[in-house]
């Protein structure tokens, strides 16, 4: 049974707000995001259409009755409702902990803004300190990409299993975190057999940070 969370509740809720009648949206992956869809087939507004970011989120949007679309049906998305790992007062954040980064790195450049839901205890003043930023990497380059990621001073942990997309997840901490997050994810996408990676810079406009007690703070880029 999946135990109740008041602070993510109220984050995912608060997130239904966002949302307009005929809109295409992107459909984020988390245990934040899942209290959205609930709202979202419970109280939503009507003819909204959705593109999930994972399987998972497929299969509950399914279940839901959501009005489901693939990245190929449709050209811009009119926002997307998705968690994070952790995010800074500027709105860049790490994602991945879920292992659905490269799927929501695509659907939130499709989208005309990234609402994010989450708790203030996400909240870091430097990315993947405490957190390890998950790399997705095609198998074949997982001895190499590590070995690059170990000589710039990552920690790399090897992930169990596979993602939606047949790849593998290192996770990569820093000691001291990623001083300046945009050269760091320039970098990182500039090494061959990185897939794609969980640092997302200038892609939240909105975050929503829900309490035990209900409330919501709503922070802007
Ligand atoms: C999935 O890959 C992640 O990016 C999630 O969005 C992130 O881990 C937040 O998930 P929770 O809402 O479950 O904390």
């Amino acid at each position: 049974m999946v135990v109740d969370d008041p602070a993510k509740r109220a984050a995912g809720v608060a997130a239904l707000d966002e949302v307009r009648a005929g809109m295409t949206i992107g459909l984020g992956t988390g245990s934040t995001v899942a209290y959205f869809l609930d709202a979202l087939a419970a109280d939503g507004p009507s003819g909204v259409r959705g593109v999930p970011t994972s399987e998972a989120t497929r299969r509950r949007g399914e279940e839901l009755g959501l009005d489901l679309l693939a990245p190929d049906e449709v050209d811009r998305l009119d926002l997307v409702v998705d968690g994070a790992d952790e995010l800074t007062p500027a709105l860049d954040l790490t994602k991945g902990g879920g292992g659905a980064l490269l799927r929501e790195k695509v659907v939130a450049e499709m989208s005309d803004g990234m609402v994010v839901v989450a708790t203030p205890d996400k909240v870091v003043d430097r990315l993947a300190e405490s957190f390890a930023l998950p790399i997705e990497v095609v198998p074949f380059a997982v001895g190499p990409v590590r070995r690059r990621l170990a000589a710039r001073g990552y920690v790399v942990q090897l992930r169990d299993g596979h993602t939606d997309n047949g790849n593998v997840i290192l996770d990569a901490r820093l000691p001291g975190g990623i001083e300046q997050p945009g050269e760091e994810a320039t970098w990182l996408s500039s090494v061959a057999g990185v897939a794609e990676h969980g640092l997302f810079i200038d892609l939240a406009v909105v975050a929503l940070l829900g309490r035990p007690d209900g409330t919501v703070t709503r922070l802007e880029a």
